[in-house]
């Protein structure tokens, strides 16, 4: 059962990552060194430490003008003069906070920022300390994310199993950190993409967290009716699914068909695995894609349930899955499955209920 709900500050509830970076731009530009907003994309979610020695070192500056002290005490001052006047509420945040404490869901903010940055973007969200069970910042951990140290730390502080708490991250490092705690991670934000959030091991990605009607829907979504929550997400997911199933065609070895299969399953977890069809010189060892799809993710999960198919093959109009991929399918989708037949040119998409109506079924287990 979900208890909580930990949030990441930056790019998740607040949009001050913007804000940061160009007052990181301002320092560097005052010791007369000319950073962009590029230089320090890639370390942002790390704490204030990465996010300027990071950039400083790719700049070539090991020493003076640069010292990270310096840089520490021109953020602190410019960032309260620049937020003050600026609310930096992202959609849902503070919907989400406040209808999880009224249904009795702890939150807690875990957030690499210092304390006093993250305190202030509290304000600028309008909420308050008190609309949390526990704060945790930068400065109450040695170890920063991609550690799982600030997530243990809100665990162990509310007296919970990382399976009791659902993470909100929008970054790769914070992904990272929330799954070695052992919680349940819902990528969100633009800072990345789908795709790198889910590489980094987040269980769901949705584009904010307005996407959530309410804490319900959230806690549902990881819990026991989970189903109820695919139609908030499911758009997100086919188009994010079908790119990765383009993409696995392109890993097909068919030298004898020439005719390259790409699939893509998407699991009750909200993860996609992809597969492509493997050929073989004995013609019948050859595995189809959509076959390889499900047994990626039947061996990476565990016994799961199979939500979204999509098959991306080159013809028009595009083909379905055999029948021997569909009886394998079977065994994991239900009949309101949904399934995307795509190629370059065209789309379809369908319940596999229509495409195998009365799948063989052993009734001894
Ligand atoms: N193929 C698939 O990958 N999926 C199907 O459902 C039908 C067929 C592959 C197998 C073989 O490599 C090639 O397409 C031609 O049959």
């Amino acid at each position: 059962m979900i208890r909580a709900f930990l949030f990441d500050m930056d790019g998740v509830l607040a949009e001050s990552e913007e804000l940061s970076v160009s007052v990181g731009v301002s320092y560097f530009r005052s010791i007369g060194v000319n950073a962009s907003s590029s230089d320090f994309s890639r370390y942002l979610g790390g704490g204030e430490r990465i996010f300027f020695d990071g950039p400083a070192k790719d700049l070539g500056l090991s020493g003076p003008p640069y010292s990270y002290e310096d840089a520490s005490a021109f953020f602190r001052k410019e960032y309260g003069k620049r937020a003050a006047d600026l609310d930096l509420s992202l959609p849902g945040a503070k919907e989400i906070v406040r209808s999880a404490r009224k249904r009795g869901i702890m939150t807690a903010l875990a957030s690499s920022a210092p304390r006093w940055k993250v305190l202030m973007n509290i304000s600028c969200i309008g909420l308050e300390e008190a609309d949390f069970d526990f704060i945790a910042s930068g400065e109450d951990i040695k170890r920063n994310k991609p550690f799982p140290d600030i997530y243990s730390l809100c665990l162990i502080r509310l007296g919970l199993d990382g399976k009791e708490a659902i993470v909100f991250e929008d970054s790769v490092m914070g992904i990272r950190s929330a799954k070695s705690a052992g919680c349940y991670a819902i990528g969100t934000g633009s800072t990345y993409s789908v795709a790198e959030l889910y590489g980094a091991g987040a269980d769901r990605v949705v584009s904010d967290l307005a996407a959530f009607g309410s804490a319900d829907d959230a806690a549902e979504l990881i819990g026991e009716g989970r189903r109820a929550m695919h139609a908030v997400i499911t758009d997100y997911l086919k188009d994010h699914a079908l790119e990765m199933a383009e993409k696995a065609r392109l890993n097909a070895y068919a030298p004898y068909s020439r005719f390259k299969v790409g699939a893509a399953v998407v699991t009750a977890s909200g993860r996609i695995h992809t597969g492509s069809n493997v050929e073989n010189s004995s013609y019948g060892a050859t595995i189809c894609a959509e076959r390889n799809a499900v047994t990626t993710a039947i061996s990476e999960e565990g016994r799961t349930s199979i939500d979204l198919i999509v098959v991306f093959t080159e013809s028009d109009p595009p083909s379905p899955p055999c029948a021997v991929c569909l009886q394998v399918l079977a065994e994991f989708a239900h009949p309101d499955t949904a399934v995307i037949l795509a190629s370059e040119r065209s789309r379809v998409e369908m319940k596999f209920s229509e495409l195998l109506p009365k799948p063989f079924t052993l009734n001894t287990i």
